[in-house]
């Protein structure tokens, strides 16, 4: 493959949206961020120099880096944050990836302004597993908030108190207009008449899934996380945060101007009010002469806030190629089988002002809540550092219950922090029935994520899982292959995967309230035998993880 190179600065640039100016953390002075495009199988060189007032790292989402766990980003997990007034330069190795992926700052809530889409095109001399297109469009959903991010969540996370909620949802930057004093600059996009057009959808939102469909016009699903699928012909998606999904539309329809739509989907059953319900609008506009109607189109299909239905019709419709050219690997015989519980409690906090009795708001998997630990793991692991981690994080939850009920046990309160990883084997065959809970209503689905690997998804349900009936049913034929997927608050997910890439590797949800919180665990995956078959010599620079006695001012 092919080399690249990028320059990421990083600075604070003031923006203006819902009647508002604030300064915001962003990439070469644009939100969303630069696009990096290569084709499958290149490497990109990033250099990244932080000119902000606080550490940062960022994220290549969905990109497998292949024994590169030095470049992965994750703050604290497999490096400390870039200090500002310094840079690092990442390398980004593509190696099966094929479709949309995103980059995305990996430090507390950075990522709300500093992320971008990753577009990877065939190899030279190979195509799409679809019929030619005639052009492409990125569309970046994102968050907006008016209030300083920053100190809005360091302090929320010191008092153990709620988390900020976003003001609203975007589209390539704009809220659009229903949005109070950004009708100016809601975003078009122009096309021809009677085309087929690319688009490449990225859930960068801090904490909702959305609905997204455009007025008349049939989407059809050919990718989703870096990785064809079957068409899926549909009026709307349900796309999660950390999701990607590559749509093809045609254009052919009277000419006019139509909104394409993302509007929250919340899994919540509360009359929950605290989310967004406003509808962030971008318009799709045809190139002709042709007089406007007076306001275009608002698609009718996309669904209601809390319609869970249309949300699951869509999301259990995906499926892999499973093709000659695109095969499937589910590992079939499962040498580390999880099942670990995904939930939202009150956990006694380990490190808040209050001491130990201090109850706060917290997450969990298996009721460990994860704290980040002051040298990053992956230093620790390869260094042999002790201290920092321990290797005790539990294949199952501490006891079996109803966990999808309304009555709880007890334990439930047994839930500790600590910096727990996971140790697995090289080649490991492994499967992970994540059972979300009902612990706290007021919960919603949980979209986990794993760094450097994709996963399949054998099954899902609701209720809890159960072993002697569900993998019966598992799909082993064509079952998506991702990288982030929705555990439902009041169901389960099964996943394998094949733990061939050694190195270490964070798994968390992606909402970030819930990251925050600590929903989230490492993979170590330990080295083959070979040199092909083990992490890679770190770089000769890595950031230091002492903290600076105070932040450089710009
Ligand atoms: Cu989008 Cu830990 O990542
Ligand atoms: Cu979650």
């Amino acid at each position: 493959g092919d080399v690249h190179f990028y320059d990421f600065v990083l600075r604070e640039k003031n923006f203006t949206g819902l009647c508002s100016t604030k300064g915001m953390l962003v990439v070469n002075d644009s939100f969303p961020g630069p696009e990096i495009k290569v084709h499958k199988g290149d490497t990109v060189y990033v250099n990244v120099h932080n000119q902000g007032y606080y550490g940062v790292t960022i994220h290549w989402h969905g990109v497998k880096q292949p024994k590169n766990s030095w470049f992965d980003g994750p703050e604290y997990i497999t490096q400390c944050p870039i200090q500002p007034g310094t840079n690092f330069t990442y390398e980004v190795i593509f190696s099966d990836e094929e479709g949309t992926l995103w980059w995305h700052a990996h430090s507390d809530w950075t990522r709300a302004s500093v992320h971008g889409a990753i577009v990877i095109l065939p190899a030279i001399g190979s195509t799409y597993s679809f019929p030619k297109v005639d052009g492409e469009e990125t569309i970046v959903l994102a968050a907006w908030y008016k209030g300083n991010l920053k100190e809005e969540v360091d302090e929320a996370l010191e008092a153990g108190s709620d988390l900020p909620h976003s003001d609203a949802y975007t589209i390539n930057g704009e809220p659009g207009d229903f949005c109070a004093c950004s009708k100016e600059t809601t975003y078009h996009w122009t096309v021809d008449y009677n085309k087929t057009y690319l688009l490449r959808i990225i859930n960068a939102v801090m904490n909702a899934e959305l609905f997204f469909a455009v007025a008349q016009h049939n989407l059809t699903v050919v990718g989703m996380d870096g990785r064809y699928v079957k068409p899926l012909a549909t009026s709307y998606i349900m796309i999660s945060p950390g999701q990607t999904m590559d749509v093809l539309i045609t254009t052919n329809q009277s000419l006019g101007r139509y909104y394409m739509a993302a509007r929250q989907y919340s899994s919540e059953d509360a009359s929950v009010t605290a989310f967004d319900h406003v509808n962030a609008t971008a318009i799709l506009q045809y190139e002709s002469n042709y007089s406007f109607p007076s306001s275009p189109s608002f698609p009718t299909t996309l669904p209601f806030y809390l319609d869970y239905i249309a949300a699951l019709n869509f999301t259990n419709r995906i499926r892999s190629l499973a093709s000659y050219e695109y095969p499937v690997n589910v590992p079939l015989n499962i040498t580390t089988k999880m099942y670990v519980t995904v939930s939202m409690n009150t956990i006694f906090c380990r490190t808040c002002s209050g001491g130990i009795d201090d109850e706060i708001l917290g997450t969990s998997l298996n009721n460990i809540s994860w704290v980040n630990p002051s040298t990053d793991v992956l230093q620790a692991y390869y260094r042999n550092i002790s201290g920092i981690y321990t290797t005790d994080f539990p294949d199952q939850p501490p006891s079996y219950y109803n966990f999808t009920g309304d009555e709880f046990p007890d334990s439930i309160e047994l839930t500790v922090q600590g910096t727990k990883v996971k140790v697995l084997n090289y080649n490991e065959a492994v499967e992970i029935v994540f059972q979300g809970t009902n612990v706290l209503t007021g919960s919603v689905n949980h979209p986990m994520h794993m760094h450097g690997y994709s996963f399949y998804v054998v099954g899902t349900g609701f209720g809890n899982f159960n072993n002697e009936i569900d993998p019966k049913h598992y799909n082993l034929v064509d079952p998506p292959e991702v990288t982030t997927f929705g555990v439902p608050k009041n169901g389960w997910v099964a996943i394998r995967f094949v733990a061939n890439n050694p190195g270490v590797w964070f798994w968390h949800c992606h909402l970030d309230r819930h990251m925050s919180w600590g929903m989230d665990t490492v993979f170590i995956v330990k080295n083959g035998d070979t040199i092909e078959t083990s992490i890679r010599k770190p770089p000769a620079y890595m950031p230091s993880c002492k903290v600076p006695l105070k932040s450089y001012g710009y």
